[in-house]
């Protein structure tokens, strides 16, 4: 089973096609690209992008429970998965068919065949979830997207905020795929009023924090982050990491994926890591490999963990070119680490050059728990946040974006001229409740009348001794009466501004007006 079966590619999209035509121009990126996306079965020919309708559509298929058991299963099991906010909506585990015994000799060979052969290693072969999460995005269209971001977010799952694209000097930062989250907290502020604050992700202004990798490194800085994001007590995989299933499969797209993460305070003084809210962005794959994405992520956050094993002469070469930034470095290194000599030594050069001091680097040492780590971190995390005078919001971090040049989803034309109609119909609004009783006529009180009249028609309370068949006549023309006035409403001007809108959006719906 797949989407293709699903018949859900369906509407034409110039800028899909467009997208397909750059992968001829980079053909590594072309053939890991093409790769998934024909183990995802997902067609690649740019007969079009996957659409919100196609997901919500019940059919037998949308109610079956979706056990993947090819990698062509994994787009449709995250997608219905993350629809019904399952927390395994990200796994791509497959479930093995039973093997068929039929045809074993009693030696075990299969005529002539060995039972182990090199060709079952990869027979298993399993997708990361974030090359199928970074796939199904570039082939969604932005209402799927704006709904996929949404449900990832009710699981608490970290979101995408630069998507890989199949250029790979190119990416996109998701704003619009955010623009209608909203979060509701309780800052230590508002602890004893019980007070709370809700805002949307976009337009709520924080410091950043970001954690990227240099060079390889023998534990993941993702399962490293969950522990340091995750509440005591209630551990949670806001990010997938390696150890956990299917985390360890190499990544084929997803790299340069630079992921973002909140932390919402609950109130509770004695509990909660961080008195007011942190964001935390992840950049995925190595710095040296995506520098675009690494200096994006240095200009928008107050301080900049770098996670590394190993500084030798090449990764100090790298890193004092970032001399003359206002930006806090901060780096964790190995105790155990062979070259650990060698990389205090160039650490020990670059102090003056990133104005480090000793709070800047945070060792790690070779033990099982990561606690005493995690709590250093906890606490260098809660400075850095109380101390900064950087905050920053979705909408600041897309003009860092665009002067980078990064696209920004919101700057598509779709999404520009959408707003451009809202803005001529919001303008003209000086008071909600007068607005509402103007332009939306049939609604308001002559709604109201004809909801009581609906009501009754049912109801039958104050029926009286009058006959059934004269009370609900009756009541029927008391129901056409009001329809009849709010047919006589004229089609005010916003009204009128709406559907143009809509029409011109929808070229197939004006047919209806
Ligand atoms: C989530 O999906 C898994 C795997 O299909 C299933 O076993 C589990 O019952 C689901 N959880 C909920 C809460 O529906
Ligand atoms: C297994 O997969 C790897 C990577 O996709 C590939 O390079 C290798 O040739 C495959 N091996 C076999 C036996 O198919």
């Amino acid at each position: 089973m797949n989407l293709k079966d699903l018949n859900v590619i369906s509407i034409q999209d110039d800028s899909f096609i467009a997208e397909i035509c750059l992968l001829y121009l980079f053909t590594d990126r072309k053939k890991e690209f093409q790769g998934i996306l024909s183990k995802l079965k997902i067609a690649s020919d740019g007969s079009g992008k996957l659409t919100l309708r196609d997901i919500l559509e019940i059919s037998s298929e949308s109610l079956k429970d979706w056990t993947p058991q090819t990698t062509g299963d994994l787009p449709c099991h995250f997608l219905r998965k993350v629809m019904a906010l399952n927390g395994t909506a990200r796994s791509t585990n497959l479930v093995q068919k039973t093997p068929n015994h039929q045809g074993c000799s009693e030696e075990g060979q299969i005529a002539g065949f060995d039972i182990f052969s090199l060709a079952d290693i990869n027979a298993s072969d399993s997708l990361h979830p974030l090359d199928v999460l970074c796939a199904v995005l570039l082939c969604s269209d932005t209402f799927l997207q704006q709904e996929i971001l949404s449900k990832m977010s009710m699981c608490q799952f970290a979101l995408p905020l630069l998507l890989p694209a199949l250029d790979p000097s190119k990416c996109t930062l998701t704003l619009w795929a955010v623009r209608d989250i909203v979060r509701k907290w309780r800052p230590h502020s508002l602890a004893q009023s019980r007070g709370f604050r809700e805002e949307s992700l976009v337009l709520m202004s924080m410091p950043t924090i970001s954690f990227v990798r240099l060079g390889s490194c023998s534990f993941s800085k993702s399962k490293l982050l969950n522990e340091v994001l995750s509440p005591s007590q209630q551990h949670h995989d806001f990010f997938i990491h390696r150890d956990m299933e299917s985390g360890n499969v190499p990544r084929e797209i997803a790299d340069g994926l630079v992921e973002i993460s909140w932390y919402f305070p609950a109130g509770r003084e004695n509990s909660d890591l961080f008195p007011e809210p942190v964001v935390v962005t992840n950049l995925r794959g190595d710095i040296e490999s995506h520098w675009l994405q690494f200096s994006f992520v240095t200009q928008v956050s107050s301080a900049v963990f770098i996670v590394t094993e190993n500084i030798g002469e090449r990764e100090y070469a790298l890193l004092s070119s970032l001399q003359g930034s206002d930006i806090k470095y901060y780096f964790t290194l190995h105790c155990n680490s062979g070259k650990i000599k060698e990389s205090l030594g160039f650490l020990n050069q670059l102090a003056p050059v990133l104005k480090l001091d000793k709070s800047h680097l945070l060792m790690r040492e070779n033990t099982r728990s990561n606690a005493g780590f995690v709590s250093k971190l906890q606490s260098t995390i809660g400075s850095i946040r109380s101390s900064t005078s950087k905050i920053v919001n979705l909408e600041d971090l897309a003009v860092t974006a665009r002067e980078l040049g990064i696209q920004v989803d919101e700057d598509c034309e779709e999404c520009q001229s959408a707003r451009k109609c809202t803005e001529e119909i919001t303008e003209e609004i000086k008071d909600v409740a007068t607005y509402k009783r103007k332009t939306l006529r049939c609604q308001g009180d002559l709604w109201k009348r004809l909801v009581k009249v609906e009501k009754e028609l049912c109801q039958m309370k104050w029926q009286g001794p009058t006959s059934i068949e004269d009370y609900k006549s009756e009541w029927k023309e008391k129901l056409w009466g009001l329809c009849r006035r709010q047919n006589q409403c004229d089609l005010t001007e916003g009204m009128a501004e709406f559907i143009k809108g809509i029409g011109h959006l929808f070229p197939n719906l004006s047919r209806l007006f």
